[in-house]
């Protein structure tokens, strides 16, 4: 069998298309490099994220729309699951994603006082991602569930979670074929500490980016200090590594940086640095304007990450160029009014997903919120994003080198199997969680509160 178990709320009815899978070669560009082409999914469909798993191509995508009712302006989000054979999906077979099929009351925003100006419903932005040996995965949004007597939201009023979507072998610890909560576990205190003036915003948790280091669960929490969460198989994040690079991330330090997709690995065999490293995508977006001529313009960046901990940013690309509609353009399209928000979204784009795919690294995004659209380009061409920003990790500082549970045992001596070694001296510095370590991090944080504070504020802001 080539997927053993689609988890039952995704079986996609399309036995022939997995069999056809197997015969597709891993995607060869069309077009040369990069090419940037539009995904027909289904009408409004944006924000895809596309994995090849086991020759077939995989994607999520959402759709969205607006709508007042009373004095509210909700969102009423939609999020559905495609297939395909081709990493164009030119031929597609989709259907909803709701690992819950509809029994899951979320809770309101807003409060007894008064109801909330803006609010949301349904799974918002799932992204897949594959876990070798162990199948595909995918992490998404959601408002909480309405748990007791009270139908509105505590802190966090918004959560990701994770969910199991193509196990490849039944049972094991990681089967987790309902969505599990991803929560900061014991490092809450830390992150959701609160000074007075902030007192009153709710938190909400978006972007986690997924990886999977040495069979362990990875989540970015920030990028910026880079938070790297270990989370066991409950959601809790159980350890931690925290490290900043204020040099690379200079240009910047004024911004409210996201997250986005999860990270890819990229093996040294496949790189011209001759490293082996995580790539991740981090966004932040300028609004220009006011009223109904307010735009928002949108800035995506590539960063590269050592392979192993305290996971340390090691390059931050240029810019990456992504294709957003014109509202000019497109002033009669009936899409507009369907879906939009925001009076002008020309410059919206969201890249969701990210997939090696042989040697080709394919960036699916959303455009302009209506539209889904793929990225791809070799890793050379990736690679030559970071021009002039040769690998060097060294001026990461190392604000926690794994505070929180140890890693399983054998995973730091000489276990690392697939993982690189060329971790230097620096990159360990203070050891995993020790005593020492800590009291250092300590004074550490505390001279980087200004990146605290940051970082904090960009949990607050809705990244998209
Ligand atoms: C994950 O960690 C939390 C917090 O330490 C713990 O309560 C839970 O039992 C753990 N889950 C697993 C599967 O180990």
């Amino acid at each position: 069998m080539l997927i053993r178990r689609l988890a039952t709320w995704v079986a996609l009815g399309v036995a022939a298309l997995l069999v056809l899978g197997s015969l597709v070669p891993a995607a060869e560009l069309q077009g040369g490099s990069p090419s940037d082409v539009l995904l027909d999914l289904g009408p409004y469909f944006f924000n895809p994220s596309i994995v090849r798993h086991r020759g077939v191509y995989l994607s999520t995508a959402r759709t969205a729309h607006m709508k007042r009712i009373d004095r509210t302006n909700w969102w009423f989000n939609e999020a559905y699951i495609c297939m395909s054979t081709s990493s164009t999906f030119k031929s597609v077979s989709c259907r909803k994603f709701d690992p819950w099929q509809g029994r899951f009351q979320e809770c309101l925003w807003g409060n007894e006082r008064k109801v909330a100006d803006v609010d949301t419903q349904g799974v918002e932005d799932p992204k897949l991602f594959v876990w070798p040996g162990k199948g595909v995965y995918a992490v998404f949004g959601r408002k909480p569930e309405a748990l007791g007597a009270s139908p509105y939201c505590k802190d966090p009023i918004f959560v990701q979670f994770v969910v199991q979507v193509v196990a490849e072998e039944p049972g094991g610890e990681w089967s987790i074929p309902r969505p599990t909560e991803l929560k900061p576990g014991v490092f809450a205190e830390q992150l959701y500490k609160r000074d007075g003036k902030r007192h009153a915003e709710p938190i909400k948790e978006k972007n986690w980016m997924p990886f999977v280091w040495q069979e362990q669960l990875m989540m970015v929490h920030s990028v910026f200090p880079h938070r790297v969460f270990r989370v066991n198989s409950s959601g809790i994040a159980v350890q931690q590594f925290v490290t900043s690079s204020p040099d690379l991330f200079a240009p910047y330090k004024d911004e409210d940086i996201h997250g986005g997709p999860p990270l890819v690995f990229v093996p040294a065999a496949a790189s011209n640095t001759g490293q082996a490293y995580y790539l991740g995508v981090f966004h932040f977006f300028q609004t220009f304007g006011e009223g109904i001529n307010k735009v928002k313009v949108y800035h995506h960046y590539a960063y590269r990450v050592e392979a192993a901990p305290p996971f340390r940013v090691c390059g931050v690309s240029s810019e990456i160029q992504l294709v957003t509609r014109k509202r000019s353009a497109d002033k009669q399209a009936s899409g507009w009014t369907h879906q939009r928000i925001w009076k002008d979204t020309s410059q919206t784009a969201y890249i969701s997903g990210l997939f090696l795919d042989g040697a080709t690294l394919h960036m699916s995004y959303g455009s302009s919120d209506i539209d889904a659209r793929l990225l791809s380009m070799s890793v050379a061409d990736m690679e030559a994003l970071f021009a002039g920003s040769s690998w060097d990790c060294s001026g990461a500082q190392v604000l926690d080198s794994g505070s929180g549970e140890p890693l399983p045992e054998g995973l730091l001596a000489g276990g690392a199997a697939g993982g690189p070694q060329q971790l230097s001296a620096a990159g360990r510095s203070g050891g995993f969680g020790g005593g020492v370590a800590r009291r250092t991090e300590y004074h550490r944080m505390h001279r980087h509160r200004r990146s605290h504070h940051r970082d904090h504020k960009n949990m607050l802001r809705l990244a998209h």
